[in-house]
């Protein structure tokens, strides 16, 4: 069995949940259940990075004690997470013992190969970023142009990684493997960061400064550096090291999903940190753009364009937030706000997709008492409607990729559309009316009502929920477990089938408050 293990990137815990912390994440089970829709077994992880001079400054300021804030933090992200229905299989904590035995082990081998060199270091650090900064990654007035704060200047005693040592072998790899940065214009990106020579990596941190880290094992003096430290979650939610059969398993298919903003350390110093650990590389990274508010102006607080995932949620659906997320990201920047995802909610959800499902719903108890009829051929017109839905949702099948999903939603509008205009141009309740035409209704019914499962069924991925809902309510099992392996059938309603009294599945939002 094909196997694949999702990652996200663990958040930050300084602040709450974010639209684009929930995209990343929702991604990640979009992708999950299509992987799993085509018979691949899945291990997909999410989670927190808890440590860092950020996160330990965020904590002091709450007053809460460092351990009580990062556990209230940490459970507010799973909650939001939860919430879309995010269904990992294990939530990463950085301050789980197991991984801090793991970041140890880690410093241990790299210290014993010599690799790493202590050294004064005077540097730009960008306490957002967590990272060192060159004057030529600020903006003009000396800012970091992601948060818009001009960084300090550090002077301090610390343990590097020479990336210098391996760079020759990262450009050669992401020669030889084209893919394994997608999409393209990110993997230009990279490579236009190693047409330079690499800084040493700074990989620890004075504790007089930042406590909140993993303790270097050779030198009690420092921590480790909190993105050294939070990069190797992804080896160590498989039980790395020690846990050998489920590492083979898994690590070979592992793709990491990411936004644009963290391509340097996930593409640069992940890599090389592996090779200089002698553990082979994950199958890929794949990386999206940024959320921004409408009118692509960056949210902010201040501006008040912010948009959050709960109250999203709250108004209208977990499932349209999915839906919208889906939809709508690019490998650039997308906007977002309330009345965006209120005009996709009204326009693909209510009109086009929930008002589809409805029609058919109703006709089939108006005229045969909710049964659904019998009707072994159907008529060409309708059996050439049905294998155009069936070529829809049948595409794209296999495909692992951020434009995969786009392309998924897209297919079930457009599915959606051509069921409409269908229902519309065969006009079921006028040839109702002509006795002679009863087969053709029956027709069409039936075609509609097989367009409508297989739609639904497709779009499971994206809608869990209202998929789930729709199809029961048509008598179609469908469960989590059935939709795992799921090969697209034209027919599959039982004649004589009883479909249920719920015909509503989105509520039509005027105003989003
Ligand atoms: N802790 C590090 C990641 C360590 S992974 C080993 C970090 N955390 S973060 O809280 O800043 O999260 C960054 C990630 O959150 C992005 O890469 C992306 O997945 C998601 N997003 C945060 N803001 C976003 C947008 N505005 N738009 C889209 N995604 C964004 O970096």
């Amino acid at each position: 069995m094909n196997r694949r293990y999702i990652t996200t990137p663990i958040y930050y815990v300084n602040a709450d949940p974010h639209i684009g912390h929930a995209h990343t994440s929702t991604m990640a089970d979009v992708l999950k259940k299509m992987s799993q829709r085509d018979g691949s077994e899945v291990f997909m992880t999410t989670g927190t990075d808890e440590h860092g001079q950020k996160n330990q400054d965020a904590a002091e300021k709450s007053g809460l004690g460092i351990t009580h804030y990062l556990d209230q933090q940490s459970a507010r992200f799973r909650a939001a997470f939860d919430r879309l229905g995010v269904e990992y299989d294990m939530w990463v904590r950085t301050t789980h013992e197991s991984h801090k035995a793991a970041v140890r082990h880690v410093l241990e081998k790299l210290f014993a190969h010599g690799v790493l060199v202590k050294k004064r270091y005077e540097g730009l650090y960008c306490v957002g970023c967590e990272m060192f900064k060159k004057t030529s990654d600020l903006d003009e007035a000396g800012r970091c142009p992601d948060h818009l704060a001009a960084p300090e200047l550090l002077t301090e005693e610390n343990y590097f990684l020479r990336l210098s040592l391996h760079q020759d072998w990262l450009v050669t790899f992401l020669q030889e493997n084209p893919d394994w940065i997608q999409p393209e214009q990110y993997r230009n990106e990279v490579l236009g960061m190693l047409s330079e020579p690499l800084d040493d990596m700074c990989i620890s941190r004075p504790k007089s400064r930042v406590s909140l880290g993993v303790e270097l094992p050779f030198d009690p003096g420092f921590v480790a550096y909190v993105w050294f430290d939070a990069l190797i979650n992804y080896l160590s939610n498989l039980g790395w090291p020690g846990d050998e059969a489920r590492v083979e398993a898994w690590w070979p298919n592992a793709v990491h999903l990411m936004a644009k903003d963290i391509i340097k350390t996930h593409c640069i110093y992940w890599p090389i940190m592996l090779r200089a650990l002698d553990v082979p590389m994950p199958r890929r990274c794949l990386v999206h753009g940024y959320w921004v508010g409408e009118g692509n102006v960056k949210m902010s607080k201040t501006i008040g364009n912010v948009v959050v995932p709960d109250a999203v949620v709250d108004t209208f659906s977990a499932d349209t937030l999915r839906f919208y997320l889906a939809r709508n990201m690019r490998s650039s920047d997308s906007p977002i706000s309330v009345e965006l995802v209120r005009r996709c909610h009204n326009g693909d959800l209510v009109n086009n997709l929930g008002n589809l499902y409805s029609r058919v719903v109703k006709l089939t108890a108006r005229d045969y008492g909710s049964a659904v009829p019998e009707c072994p051929e159907l008529h060409d017109e309708d059996q050439a409607l049905l294998d155009s839905v069936l070529e829809l949702v049948r595409e794209g099948r296999g495909e692992f990729s951020f434009s995969a999903v786009t392309q998924l939603a897209q297919r079930i509008l457009d599915a959606a559309d051509l069921t409409n205009r269908h229902v519309n141009v065969t006009a079921p309740w006028e040839l109702a009316k002509d006795p002679e035409s009863s087969e053709r209704v029956v027709s069409v019914l039936v075609a509609c009502l097989e367009s409508v499962r297989l739609i639904f069924e497709a779009g499971y991925p994206l809608l869990p929920n209202t998929a789930t809902r729709a199809l029961n309510n048509m008598n179609v099992p469908w469960t989590a477990e059935t939709a795992k392996s799921w090969e697209p059938e034209a027919r599959a309603i039982s004649p004589g089938a009883m479909l249920g009294e719920d015909t509503m599945l989105f509520e039509r939002v005027r105003d989003a408050g």
